[in-house]
C-alpha cells in the first residue's frame, strides 16, 4: 500500500498530541466541505436505486451523461488497468502515484514521463495518464493539447486517462463534456472540492462499452445509499459551488503569500494546496508536526505540501508555527 497524507491518527500516536489538537494539512481536501444535512432514514435501509437522481445531477453538474458513479475515484484508477490487455502505459511523475501503481500491479509497461517528455513519447505509448491539474505539482495542461494527444491515442485504438480530481475549481481545465469520444476517460472525485473525502465517491466519464466493461468488472451496489445521496444535493448546490470556488482561489493565494512571507515560496499550487520545493522539506515537516501541525512531505524529502487552514484560528496557527520555523530551520 501507497503512502498518502491525512494518516492524522498515527501522527497523534508518534508525536504523543491528542487527535483533537492536529491540524491536518496533509491533504488537498477543502477544509469547509458541502455542508451535509441528517439523511433520510430510506438511505441507510434500502438497497441503492439507479433511478435515485444522482445521474441527473451529476450530469447537470460535470456536463455529460456518460457517467458510473464508483466509490471514490480511486476504485476507478485501481480497476481502469484490468481493462485491457498488456500495453505501453505513459504516466506523468512526478504525480498521485496510485496510478502507476495500479497499471504496474497488472503488468502493464509503465514509463514515467515529465510533463516535457509527453509530447514526443506520445506515438509510441499505448495508454497516457495525468492528472489535471497536477497533484502535488500543480502542472495544468491546456485541454486543446490534451484533445490532440487523445486523437493521437485513439488512432491506434489507444486511451488519454485525464484525472481531474482537482478540477473541480478550474472548470476552464476539464475536458468531461468530452466524454463519449473515443479512447477518453475522465476521472472525477467528491473528496476534494466538495470536502466529502470519507464518502468514498468520484465518477468515471468514458465511451458507453467502457463504462459497461467498469461497471461489471466493480459488481452491484458499490456505491452506497447514503453516499448516493450526499453527492446528489451537492452536485444539485450550484450556489455553494459558486461561492466554494471563489473562496478557495482568495484562501489559496493567501496561503501561497503567507508561506512565501516566511521563505517558503511555492513552486506549484491548485486552489487546494500550495506546494513548496524546498531542502528544509523534512526539517520543516518534522518541526511543524512537534507543534501538532501535520503537512505532506514527499519521498524525495525536498517538497512539501501544504492543504488549506479553515477557520481563522487555523490561519493564526499556521501563521505562528512557520514564524517559529524560520527561526530554528
Ligand atoms: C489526483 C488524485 N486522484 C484521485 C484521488 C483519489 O480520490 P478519491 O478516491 O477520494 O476520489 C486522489 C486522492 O488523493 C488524488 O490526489
Amino acid at each position: 500500500m501507497l503512502e498518502h497524507g491525512g494518516h492524522i491518527l498515527e501522527a497523534a500516536q508518534r508525536y504523543g498530541i491528542p487527535r483533537e489538537e492536529w491540524l491536518d494539512l496533509s491533504t488537498g481536501i477543502n477544509p469547509i466541505g458541502w455542508p451535509v444535512p441528517a439523511l433520510p432514514l430510506d438511505v441507510w435501509r434500502r438497497l441503492p436505486e439507479a433511478m435515485d437522481g444522482l445521474a441527473a445531477a451529476a450530469a447537470a453538474y460535470y456536463g455529460t451523461s456518460l457517467l458510473l458513479p464508483v466509490a471514490g475515484s480511486q476504485a476507478a484508477i485501481q480497476t481502469l488497468p484490468a481493462l485491457r490487455g498488456v500495453s505501453r502505459v505513459g504516466i506523468l511523475n512526478p504525480s498521485y502515484r496510485e496510478h502507476a501503481h495500479a497499471w504496474q500491479r497488472h503488468q502493464h509497461r509503465v514509463i514515467a514521463l515529465d510533463e516535457h517528455q509527453i509530447e514526443s513519447a506520445i506515438d509510441k505509448l499505448d495508454v497516457l495518464v495525468l492528472c489535471n491539474p497536477n497533484n502535488p505539482t500543480g502542472c495544468r495542461f491546456a485541454p486543446d493539447t490534451l484533445l490532440r494527444w487523445r486523437e493521437r491515442l485513439a488512432a491506434r485504438a489507444g486511451w488519454l486517462v485525464v484525472d481531474e480530481a482537482f478540477a473541480d475549481a478550474e472548470p476552464a481545465l476539464s475536458i468531461i463534456d468530452h466524454a463519449g469520444e473515443p479512447g477518453l476517460v475522465v476521472l472525477r472525485s467528491l473528496g476534494k472540492f466538495f470536502g466529502l473525502a470519507g464518502v468514498r465517491l468520484g465518477f468515471i466519464a468514458a465511451w458507453p462499452a467502457l463504462l459497461a466493461q467498469m461497471q461489471e468488472t466493480l459488481g452491484p451496489w458499490t456505491v452506497n445509499g447514503p453516499a448516493r445521496w450526499i453527492a446528489r444535493h451537492a452536485l444539485r448546490d450550484t450556489q455553494w459551488q459558486d461561492a466554494t470556488r471563489q473562496r478557495l482561489m482568495h484562501d489559496s493565494t493567501r496561503l501561497a503569500e503567507l508561506l512565501s512571507r516566511y521563505g517558503l515560496r511555492p513552486t506549484g499550487s491548485t486552489a487546494l494546496f500550495q506546494s513548496v520545493h524546498t531542502p528544509r522539506a523534512q526539517a520543516a515537516h518534522e518541526q511543524l508536526a512537534r507543534s501538532g501541525i501535520l503537512v505532506r512531505v514527499f519521498s524525495d524529502a525536498s517538497n512539501l505540501r501544504f492543504g488549506l487552514p479553515g477557520a481563522p484560528n487555523e490561519w493564526e496557527r499556521l501563521d505562528a508555527a512557520l514564524a517559529r520555523l524560520g527561526e530554528t530551520t
